[in-house]
């Protein structure tokens, strides 16, 4: 099998180089083409890969095919990795969509290059973003069955991770799907997760157990708050925030905070896509996650998006029957990702405890300061016990009782200390205690100031 990278020179188009050599896919009697662009760093930097590959892998070294124009490509299955990506330059694109413009004349080129140098029966896979848009171009060229995006393959080995943390297993135990769009859209499908060895219903229960209500109201809100977050207290505190949400959402977020790390994904991108490749190229099929071009006939979806797939090595083989909860179903239509997830457990299988949240004010009751506190636990999913609001050893506070685990609560924290009017955030353990019973002279027979 003959592969191509088309942007090789670029960060994820050499990690996949690396790791299709390292994996040795194509073997050393197959041929992997390398295509950069002419004139520049891209051309630079392509001859110097070549040379790097064969002085680290001379023994297993396909034939090295290097060509500097998209319009050169020739290769069983050819994998686009070129274009403009989401930069953490001021002014720079900060969301997939915003990539359309420069990317999508590039996936037209190949796509068409690949008709004309082709017998008709070459796979073309889409790494460069955003993901639907070029799938949906290069698809009518090659049509749909030939042209699949790599978003929902990576989303969901991230997803698999993430619930394998947390359980404390190897990602090979756990199966599940991430589908929709790869990006504010995407839907981490609780319902498709199973883990092998959890008993023979996969650990349904246990599973279950894994989601938390909601941390932000939208997957937007939470990029913001991470934004924030990462400017004022570092990246590690960034991640600190992702830690404290659930594993669906967490594999939304992570991989934001990571591109503005300067790290980036390539090594797990690259790594995910030899492994797919390795399937491919011994005639193997999968069943995996993938943009594909839709026409109505999946969940009533015509257009492009992330959707259950057989493929193999000529393509998409068909849609897999997948049996989903009905908000996934909703989710995927609504295009608010996980945000549109429902289904938080009910507050009594909700791990953690409760909590008083103190929240010592810089003035006491300046108008819709209350109504404010109470939507950020509101837009967590959160139910407040209590709210009140009163002098605390003589200092303007204000009081929430509410149910949370350690991670939960800390997030709340970090949010409320951001408040204009919060001087202070701590949190007391409830012990049964009402928050009344924390203000300055509070009779618990009648009750304290202020709440609702
Ligand atoms: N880096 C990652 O971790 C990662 C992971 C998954 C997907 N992606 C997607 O892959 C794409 C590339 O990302 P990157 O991080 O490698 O970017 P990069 O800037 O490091 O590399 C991009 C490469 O594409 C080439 N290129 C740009 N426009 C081109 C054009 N019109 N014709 C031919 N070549 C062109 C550049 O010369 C460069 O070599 C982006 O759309 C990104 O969203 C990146």
């Amino acid at each position: 099998m003959d592969i191509s990278v088309v942007g090789a020179a670029g960060t994820i188009g050499r990690q996949i180089a690396i790791a299709l050599v390292q994996a040795r896919i194509p073997g050393p009697e197959g041929r992997l083409q390398l295509i950069g662009r002419r004139g520049g760093a891209s051309e630079r930097v392509l001859f110097g890969l070549a040379s790097d590959l064969r002085d680290a892998h001379g023994e297993e070294l396909p034939e090295l095919d290097l060509a500097l124009d998209p319009a050169e490509v020739r290769a069983d299955v050819v994998i686009l990795a070129a274009g403009a990506t989401v930069s953490g330059e001021p002014g720079g694109p900060r969301t997939r969509g915003e990539l359309i413009h420069h990317n999508r004349p590039l996936a037209e080129q190949v796509a068409t290059a690949m008709a004309a140098n082709g017998s008709g029966a070459e796979l073309l896979l889409v790494l460069t973003n955003p993901v639907e848009a070029l799938v949906e171009t290069a698809a009518a060229v090659l049509g749909p069955r030939r042209v699949v995006g790599l978003g929902a393959v990576l989303d969901t080995m991230r997803f698999r991770q993430e619930i394998a943390d947390e359980l404390g297993v190897r990602r090979q135990r756990v199966t599940g799907l991430v589908l929709g769009e790869h990006g504010l859209g995407m839907v981490p499908c609780w319902s498709t997760v199973s883990v092998h060895g959890l008993g023979p219903d996969g650990g349904r229960e246990r599973i279950a157990r894994l989601r938390r209500p909601a941390p932000f109201a939208t997957v937007v809100d939470g990029m913001h708050e991470l934004d924030a977050v990462m400017r004022r207290d570092g990246i590690a505190a960034a991640y600190r925030m992702v830690e404290a949400c659930d594993a669906g959402w967490r594999t939304v977020l992570r991989p934001y905070v990571t591109q503005f790390s300067g790290a980036r994904t390539p090594v797990g991108s690259a790594a995910t896509i030899a492994r797919v490749l390795a399937v491919l190229a011994q005639g193997g099929q999968l069943l995996t996650a993938a943009q594909v071009r839709l026409d109505g006939s999946w969940l009533g979806l015509d257009g492009t998006t992330g959707a259950p797939v057989v493929l193999s090595r000529t393509g998409i083989e068909r849609i897999a029957p997948v049996d989903l909860a009905a908000d996934e179903v909703a989710a995927l239509g609504s295009g608010r990702g996980v945000a549109a997830l429902g289904a938080t457990p009910p507050a009594g299988q909700v791990p953690g405890r409760s909590w008083l949240i103190l929240c010592t004010m810089l003035r006491q009751d300046r108008p819709g300061m209350l109504a404010r506190l109470s939507r950020v636990f509101a837009e967590r999913g959160l139910s407040l016990d209590g709210l009140v609001a009163g002098p605390r050893h003589g200092r303007p506070t204000v009081l929430a009782a509410c149910h949370a685990d350690d991670a939960l609560r800390d997030l709340l924290i970090g949010r409320l200390r951001r408040d204009p009017d919060v001087a202070e955030v701590r949190a007391e353990p409830a012990d049964g205690r009402p928050p009344w019973s924390l203000l300055d002279g509070a009779v618990p027979a009648t009750g304290g100031g202020g709440g609702w």
